[in-house]
């Protein structure tokens, strides 16, 4: 009622009161383990996201409701983008490679066949890939982490690289302690990039034909903002503006990373939400993926303050949309 009469008296004065819907968040899919990098498929208008340390990879269809998965015998999986072109084929990165995975996606499957792409240029005992995205040109662009021991992370043994079509690696950052979110300016001209626990969203001049960055620059600092947490996954919105998850903050924020500021931030039940992509036909749909249990393969436990951990959410009514995605491209 509140929020009815306040859309009325926002038609009789539009620039006294905006008409802000309230969001709906709903719990589509009960916990599994560390959820990660949603990815929503346009072609088949399918969510597809990892469950790191279970070694799987997930469907879910939202015109029934129905998981399916595909085990990678071959390690942890970071994250998982579709390959143009090539039916039922899925880069991504696992344990210290790049694979390419073959999947049909109907069925759940035990024995998933795997190629091997490109091996991790730095990499000792504990590396492995973690979030991944494709770019506008259709390079794969992933990065790393050490965790060894009872460390959850070795500072600065992580790097960011981009795959491109011919298979070559290049290194695009070196010394990143946790390296997770990616997103790309409407214009492709900025690379925002995430190193976790800097507490920053980093921004880099992109170039969209070589792939170079440089320039870096702070675009937001959680610190700064006075927000809990640590910045993991991360997508932009047909406005240019970033959603980020917030890592033991329990929230989604979005930011302008132009004018450096907090625009707004959508609680969860869920205190590690680890990312976001907007699905759904109109694009309008903001899944999120968030952790429970799995931190690392040395100290798994359930942490038993976080009982919603692990599941996936939807959130309806923000008001904004997303881009399409991009599929790796990859020849022959
Ligand atoms: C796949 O496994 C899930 C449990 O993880 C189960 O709910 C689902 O029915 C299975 N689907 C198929 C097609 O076997």
């Amino acid at each position: 009622m509140k929020i009815y009469l306040s859309c009325i008296f926002s038609l009789i004065f539009p620039l006294i009161v905006s008409c802000k819907m309230s969001v709906k968040i709903k719990r589509i899919v009960e916990a599994t383990g560390l959820s990660e990098g949603p990815h929503w498929d346009e072609r088949s208008q399918m969510l597809f996201y990892v469950d790191i340390y279970a070694n799987k990879i997930y469907r879910y269809n939202p015109e029934n409701s129905k998981v399916t998965w595909a085990y990678i015998a071959h390690g942890p999986v970071g994250s998982v983008v579709p390959v143009e072109d090539k039916p039922n084929t899925f880069v991504a990165g696992c344990s210290k490679d790049i694979i390419l995975v073959t999947w049909d996606g109907e069925n759940n499957c035990t024995d998933t066949p795997i190629r091997k792409l490109a091996t991790a240029l730095k990499h000792s005992q504990g590396t492995r890939f973690n979030d991944g995205k494709v770019d506008p040109m259709g390079r794969f662009w992933t990065g790393t982490y050490t965790e060894r021991g009872q460390e959850l992370f070795l500072p600065n043994e992580g790097e960011l690289y981009s795959l491109d079509s011919n298979k070559i690696l290049t290194t695009r950052v070196k010394s990143v302690s946790i390296s997770n979110g990616l997103a790309w300016s409407l214009d492709n001209k900025i690379l925002y990039y995430i190193d976790s626990p800097t507490q920053k969203i980093a921004e880099y001049d992109y170039d969209l034909q070589t792939g170079s960055i440089d320039n870096k620059r702070i675009a937001f600092d959680l610190v700064e903002n006075n927000l809990p947490g640590i910045p993991d996954g991360m997508t932009i919105d047909s406005d240019g503006n970033l959603w980020i998850a917030l890592f033991e903050g329990a929230q989604v924020i979005q930011i302008n990373p132009r004018t450096r500021k907090l625009l707004r931030s959508i609680k969860l039940p869920a205190k590690r939400v680890t990312s976001v992509v907007f699905g759904g036909t109109s694009l309008d749909i903001l899944y999120v993926t968030t952790a429970g249990y799995g931190f690392s393969i040395q100290n798994e436990q359930t942490p038993t303050d976080d009982i919603q951990g692990g599941s996936i959410y939807e959130i309806k009514g923000t008001g904004a949309r997303g881009v399409a995605a991009n599929l790796y491209k990859i020849n022959k």
